[in-house]
This record gives C-alpha cells, structure tokens and sequence, in this order.
C-alpha cells in the first residue's frame, strides 16, 4: 500500500523502528499474552503433553487477520518449549533449494515458523508436506538422464505456519498441520489491558480512561493499539505534559481522522464508495477494488475482516453488501429501491 495508514494491521517491512519496537512489547510467555484463551489453552495442552513424551510438537497452523498475534504466538510456543525458533515467509523461498537449506539447517526440536505461507509456490510447497509427515527430504541431483533423486534424513522439527487466509492453502498441505486455530478479534478490555501494559514497557503515563478509548479506536487489533499508542504518546509529549489523558487522546485521534469504530478516510470512502454506486445492493470484490484503486487482496485482508466484525459489510453468494448500520455511519441513508437501480 502506497500510503501509510494507521489502521493498517500489516507491519511496515521498511520500518526498522516499528519492527523494533513491536518486538520489544512481543510478550514471550502464555502468562504475559493476553486475550486468545482458548487458543492459550489447546496449545499449552499441546506443549505438556510433547514435552511428556519428549517429541516436538505437532505442525501448527495459525490463521487470521493481519496484526492479531500469529507471529507473536509463534515465539511464545518457542519460549514454552525451550527452543530455536527460525522464522522464514512464503514468499521468501523461493526455490525448493531454499528450502532444503533451511530444512537441513535445524536441530531436533526447533520450530521453524513460515509467515504468509499460502505464498509458497507449488513445487517449494511440495517438498515441506513430504518433510512434515516423515521428515525426509527428496532431493534431485543433477539434470538430465543423470538426474537422481536422494533422500535425506531431517531432524525432528516443527512448523507453524501463519496465514491470512486457509482457503488459499492447498489440501495436502492443510492435512500436514495437527493443530489448526484461527486467531480471534481480541475483546476490548483486552485491547485496553495490552496498551497499558505496552505503555509500562515504554514507560508512558497513561490514564486508564483514555487507555479505555483508545481501545474503541484500534479495531480489536494489538497492532492497531500500540501504533495508536505510539501516535498518541508523540502528541502527548509535543503538546502536554506526555501523559496521556482523556482530552490528549482524542486530540490525537482527530488529527489521525480515526472515527470513533477506529475507521479511518479509507475504509469510509470504501463504504461511502459502495453506497453512491451500488447502495445497499451486492458488489463482487474485484468491483470493490476497481472503486478505490486497491488490490483486491488489500480489501479482503485489511479492510474486510473487521468491517465484517463490527456488522458494516455482509458477504452474500452475489458479494459484498453494505449494512443499515454502515449507512448510519457515514450519514448515508438507503434510497428507494427504484432509485437504487438508476444509481447502478
Ligand atoms: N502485545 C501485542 N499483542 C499482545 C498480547 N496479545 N498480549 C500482550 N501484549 C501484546
């Protein structure tokens, strides 16, 4: 995305300071990771009984909107097993090669962690299942008529793998993960608690009222609540005393334009967008993207997950359809059904 927005949920690649920063407040125990309870649960059960037996735990697939903490999950699962863990992406092996390097590379018991890893292509994909079910890997040496294939022995690893989406993750390798969770919206108590405990780590002075409001504004999102913090702390500092009250947090939150469902001018002009060409009758998503000049994959994995969470947008088997409530919101109201269809 060309510009950057604070509700965005994906991390900056090019913004060192946010990388840092994000991984400071990375909480590295179950105890210090709020909210995901049930997730908590099935995975500490997990752990204990690997731990029993003296195995790795089994191939984990974390999925789910961008920013809710798969990756962070990923290094608690490490810390709680007392191992290495190696973090890679999809779109970052490329050839089989890669792979087989990363691969012959770890040590029993390590967690290898694969992020966006519906992005790997067919044949890298190809090699990881067979590597995952019986940690052997077939290699081919050479080319031509004196090609052969080699079969090396791998050590005892684990995968976790993190996705945006399950539907883009081929059958074969879906079936290689025994714990499949799916990483919720967090609710807002929690949210609330992670930007004071955040603001402790910092060591800014926040109240818990505007701690509370700035969770109302960061769409259930930890990511989206540090950042906001970190916004709200530099204009508490440049314009106050740097504690972060009531009356400094809104301040902020005005001049970020962050409406009070946490939207900002994009996902109002994609929702006003909708309702000026279509109104509240069904839009197919690549249409959706041709209005506000996104890829459709930005729509489906940034914008799309919580305006369906807070019940502005509906998908029907015709697309997308903007809600009643939507239309409140932007201070639309719906129009009469035959003037609907000379607006489309
Ligand atoms: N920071 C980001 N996500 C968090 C979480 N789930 N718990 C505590 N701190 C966090």
């Amino acid at each position: 995305m060309a510009i950057e927005r604070i509700i965005d949920a994906s991390i900056h690649d090019d913004d060192a300071d946010e990388k840092r920063i994000e991984v400071t407040l990375r909480p590295k125990s179950f105890d210090e990771y709020i909210g995901q309870d049930r997730l908590k649960n099935n995975l500490k059960l997990a752990i204990e009984a690997s731990k029993k037996r003296g195995e790795p735990i089994d191939h984990v697939l974390l999925y789910g909107p961008p920013g809710l903490g798969k990756t962070t999950m990923a290094t608690v699962i490490a810390n709680e097993m007392g191992t290495n863990i190696r973090v890679t992406s999809g779109p970052a092996i490329e050839r089989a090669g890669d792979l087989a390097s990363i691969l012959t590379n770890l040590t029993d018991g390590d967690i290898l962690f694969i992020d966006e890893i519906h992005r790997l292509g067919r044949t890298v994909e190809e090699v990881l299942y067979s590597a995952m079910e019986d940690f052997k890997l077939d290699i081919m040496i050479g080319k031509g008529p004196a090609a052969r294939s080699v079969r090396l022995d791998l050590p005892k690893f684990t995968v976790i793998g993190a996705t945006t989406r399950t539907g883009a993750l081929s059958a074969p390798l879906r079936d290689r993960f025994g714990l499949i969770h799916r990483l919720e919206f967090y609710k807002p108590d929690e949210i609330t608690n992670i930007i004071i405990r955040a603001a402790n780590i910092l060591g800014s002075k926040i109240q818990p009222g505007a701690a509370q409001l700035l969770s109302t504004r960061a769409r259930l999102t930890p990511r989206i609540a540090n950042r906001l913090l970190k916004r709200v702390r530099d204009y508490a500092d440049v314009n106050g005393d740097g504690i972060i009250d009531i009356p400094t947090a809104e301040a902020a939150l005005v001049l970020l334009e962050i409406d009070t469902l946490g939207l900002d001018p994009g996902d109002r002009n994609l929702i006003t967008s909708i309702i000026d060409n279509y109104g509240d009758n069904p839009v197919g998503l690549n249409t959706i993207a041709a209005l506000t000049g996104d890829e459709a994959t930005t729509i489906e994995d940034f914008y799309e997950p919580y305006l369906l969470q807070i019940g502005f947008i509906e998908r029907t088997p015709r697309g997308r359809r903007v809600t009643t409530k939507a239309f409140k919101h932007v201070g639309r109201f719906k129009v009469e059904a035959e003037n609907q269809q000379k607006l489309v």
